[in-house]
This record gives C-alpha cells, sequence and structure tokens, in this order.
C-alpha cells in the first residue's frame, strides 16, 4: 500500500484518540486575558509541550515570557530539506455572556457532527489537526518529511507581545523557508480557501471626563457636561451611518485592491452576502454599502466600539448626571498601515471631534500590523494542491477581516512566505458563545496538512 494511503488510513484509525485528546486540553480554561486563569494557561501549556515530545519531538520546551509562556519544539532531521515552522496559539478568549451558552464552556460536548467547547475552533482543534498529520508522518513513515519548528503561544487574544519580543529577538532559532498558520477558517465546509490577507488591529480605550463628580439632574441638567453623550457623539462623528470613518489620513491611504480581486468581490459567486445575513441572523448588512461585502471585511478600514462604560444601569431609576465615561474602540486596517502611526491619527481626530467642555484621554492597548501575501509561490501552491486532493475542489483566495498580528512579523523578520490554511468554518462562532469546530473538519485538515507536508519535500 502506498504510504500516503496508509497515513490516512493511520489517520481514520485513530480518529477517536485524536478527539479524545482534543477534548482534553479543550478543558483546559487558557484564557489569557483574565489574570484569574494565569496558572490554566501554563497548564495548557504544558500539555501541548507533553503531546510534542510524545510524538517524538527531541527538543519540546516552554519558555517563560513577560507574559505566558511559549511553546517551542524542533525537530530537524534532514540536512537537505526546507524547513517550515508552524505557528498556534493555545489561548483562548473569555466565555461571557455565559447563559447564552448550551453546554458549559470549558466542558467540551460532541453535537451533530461538532465539539462545542470555547477555543475549539480558535485555535486548538487547529493546533491538534496539524500535530495528528505530523504523528502520522512519524509513525508510517518513521520520519518527518522536512524539517519542522513549532511555536505556540499563549497571548495572542490579549495582544501577543511576548511571542512578538521573542521572534524579533530570535530570528536565527526561528529561521525557516516557510511558514503554516492554521488558526482561520474557509468559506464554506465543501470550498476550501486559503487566506492572503488579514487586517491589522488598534485596540484603544477613550476616556471622557466631565464635571468633578457625579451631579444631580435636576439641579444641573441643562448646565452640566454629560460624558456620555459627548461619548455618543464623538464616536458618531468618527464614524457615521454611511460607515465611513472620518479620519482624514487614513482615507487617504487605503490601497486599491487588483481587477481581478475587486471582481470577484463584486460578482459574489460565493453568494457570501446572503451567508454573512444568515450567520449573524439579520435582514442587513450596515456599513460601506457601496463596496461589496467581502471588500468591507477584507480590505476597508473600520472603526468598532466594543463596551461602553460609565453613569447608572442598576435596577430602576437614579437621577444622575455620570462625572466620566469610557468607551473601547477599535480599528481594523488594511495591510499596509502602522497601526501605531494610526494612532496618532485617531488621537488627533478624537481631539478635533470632542465638544467643548470635556477632558479626554485616548490610550492605546494593543496594536498589530495586516498582512498581504502574492500567493504565487510554492508552499501556498502546495498548500492548494492538498486541500483541492482532499475536498475535490479547487480552493479560492480570500483576504479575512481578523488580525493574527504575528504572521506580518514572520513576514517581515523570517522573509518567508506565510501560508494562512484555516480550517475553520464561518459559523463556528469564535469569540462567541457555543464556538464549536466540525469534527469532519478535524479528519479533512488532518489528511490535508499531512498531504501539504509531504508536498513540501525537495
Ligand atoms: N483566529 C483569530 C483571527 C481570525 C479571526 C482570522 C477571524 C480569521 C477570521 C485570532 O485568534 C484572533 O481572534 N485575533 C484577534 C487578534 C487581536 C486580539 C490582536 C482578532 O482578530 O481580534
Ligand atoms: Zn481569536
Amino acid at each position: 500500500m502506498a504510504t500516503a494511503m496508509k497515513r490516512n488510513n493511520y489517520i481514520d484509525e485513530n480518529q477517536n484518540r485524536f478527539i479524545e485528546q482534543l477534548l482534553e486540553w479543550l478543558a483546559i480554561p487558557s484564557i489569557s486575558t483574565l489574570s484569574e486563569h494565569k496558572s490554566d494557561v501554563g497548564k495548557a501549556a504544558d500539555w501541548v509541550r507533553q503531546r510534542l515530545a510524545a510524538i517524538g519531538f527531541p527538543e519540546a520546551k516552554t519558555i517563560t515570557t513577560e507574559g505566558h509562556p511559549l511553546v517551542y519544539a524542533e525537530w530537524l532531521p534532514h540536512k537537505n530539506q526546507p524547513t517550515l515552522l508552524i505557528y498556534g496559539h493555545y489561548d483562548v478568549q473569555p466565555v461571557d455572556p455565559i447563559d447564552e451558552w448550551k453546554s458549559p464552556p470549558f466542558q467540551p460536548t460532541i453535537r451533530d457532527g461538532n465539539i462545542f467547547c470555547r477555543g475549539a475552533s480558535d485555535d486548538k482543534a487547529q493546533i491538534m489537526l496539524v500535530l495528528a498529520a505530523i504523528e502520522a508522518w512519524v509513525k508510517i513513515d518513521g520520519a518527518l518529511p522536512i524539517n519542522i519548528k513549532i511555536l505556540l503561544e499563549g497571548e495572542e487574544e490579549a495582544g501577543g507581545a511576548s511571542i512578538a519580543k521573542y521572534v524579533e529577538e530570535h530570528p536565527d532559532q526561528l529561521c525557516t523557508d516557510g511558514v503554516l498558520i492554521c488558526d482561520t477558517h474557509m468559506v464554506h465546509h465543501e470550498q476550501p480557501s486559503l487566506v492572503t490577507g488579514l487586517r491589522g488591529v488598534l485596540y484603544t480605550e477613550i476616556a471622557l471626563t466631565g464635571a468633578k463628580t457625579d451631579l444631580h439632574s435636576g439641579s444641573y441638567g441643562g448646565v452640566a457636561p454629560n460624558p456620555i453623550h459627548a461619548l455618543c457623539l464623538l464616536i458618531s462623528r468618527l464614524k457615521g451611518e454611511d460607515g465611513v470613518i472620518q479620519i482624514p489620513e487614513l482615507a487617504a491611504a487605503i490601497p486599491t485592491p487588483s481587477a481581478a480581486e475587486k471582481l470577484f468581490w463584486q460578482e459574489d459567486s460565493l453568494h457570501v452576502e446572503e451567508a454573512l445575513r444568515s450567520e449573524m441572523g439579520v435582514e442587513e448588512l450596515v456599513g460601506e454599502k457601496e463596496y461589496p461585502p467581502l471588500e468591507r471585511i477584507g480590505l476597508r478600514p473600520t472603526l468598532e466600539v466594543h463596551g461602553i462604560r460609565g453613569g447608572f444601569t442598576a435596577e430602576g431609576a437614579k437621577t444622575v448626571i455620570p462625572a466620566a465615561a469610557m468607551a473601547k474602540v477599535s480599528l481594523r486596517l488594511p495591510a499596509d498601515f502602522d497601526p501605531n502611526e494610526v494612532f496618532g491619527w485617531l488621537e488627533k481626530a478624537v481631539h478635533q471631534n470632542i465638544p467643548a467642555g470635556y477632558s479626554v484621554q485616548v490610550t492605546n492597548l494593543h496594536a498589530g500590523k495586516g498582512f498581504y501575501i502574492n500567493p504565487d509561490n510554492r508552499y501556498i501552491r502546495a498548500a492548494a494542491e492538498a486541500l483541492e486532493l482532499v475536498y475535490g475542489k479547487t480552493p479560492v483566495f480570500m483576504r479575512e477581516g481578523g488580525s493574527i498580528p504575528i504572521a506580518s512579523l514572520f513576514d517581515e523578520t523570517l522573509k518567508a512566505p506565510v501560508v494562512l490554511m484555516g480550517f475553520g468554518l464561518p459559523d463556528d462562532t469564535i469569540h462567541a458563545p457555543n464556538e464549536k469546530f466540525s469534527l469532519q473538519q478535524f479528519h479533512k485538515g488532518m489528511k490535508t496538512v499531512a498531504d501539504f507536508l509531504g508536498r513540501l519535500k525537495n
């Protein structure tokens, strides 16, 4: 029997064990943004380090950082074969609103061919399917087809500061010919896709103060500054109903897509607009209507408010004018922008648009660059061929709206092509209640990655 078939059989035969392992890892609540989960993040790191060692990686270690640990392993058996660096993140998002979950967020549950658990799609199952593919090579062929380095972080959902520092300081250790990241999704379970672009992100906090104390709204209403109202005015001035962001420097520098990409977005042959409506459960999309949805998500910048705090929201009524208000506001940015420079532009726009009578402070919480790659390279071609073999359909190239800041840093520091081959699905509801990962995608993902690794051999 050809060894490719043996590897696939191995994946079939060991599927239940791979699922069991995934369930064990998923049950560790490795929420990186909440300090009370710090030790869980450490446990999740240790869990995957042990899994790497069990597969046979001669060197699998955790690396302590100022934040959460990195996990690093390498296995470099071949002098004349290329090296692939594999990246993933083992941290997960918080679970709120918890009441919306149908099963507890860290009690992984299988329903209708899916595993439901926080972190299932983003990103633990995607890491596990890569490890299973590697294991299949080791067990069936007795060796890896190429050299492999694996770098996993526990801080991606918190901005990824530690890995950024590490990559900048260790370019020689991480030196590679190509990079694989499985932390995105395909357009549809029958339509494979590869991601060519990610947006950057700038996450800020805008804090406003008015009077020196809260005030009675009868005695002072009409003369007192109201920071919540001013915040609402400010936000609507920064982005109006038309979805256009009023930051002139930003508008002036938005890149133009290729004619082919523009046509693909306009034609919408994959019916993305309809799919988006159904995924979100809404009648109508909002935003810059003159641009097709895929362009609005993949290329256009956007400004979103994540939360507003201030004033009185408890039970009953209280006639008070608050002294302060705060909003969490982020921007998503096309690949070419430096988010820290955009922060300066945003600060300026905030100061120009804030109504008189308030003091305002804008804080940069984290910033990550976007990414774009021309798919015409050996690594992305190998990924496309592997997807085509397993899914029986030619993959399409897509730009994603989400961010993986380390992608651009790998590109700049390691100067190796980055393959964004994710196996999530659009309805995985990452970052939201009832996150899931499809078992079929888990299985097909392993076969695709196993095939991909073989294609990289010289
Ligand atoms: N896996 C996502 C990135 C992603 C989301 C890719 C949607 C494609 C589609 C990743 O874990 C993530 O959530 N990234 C954060 C980065 C931020 C915290 C710097 C994001 O996009 O919000
Ligand atoms: Zn995420």
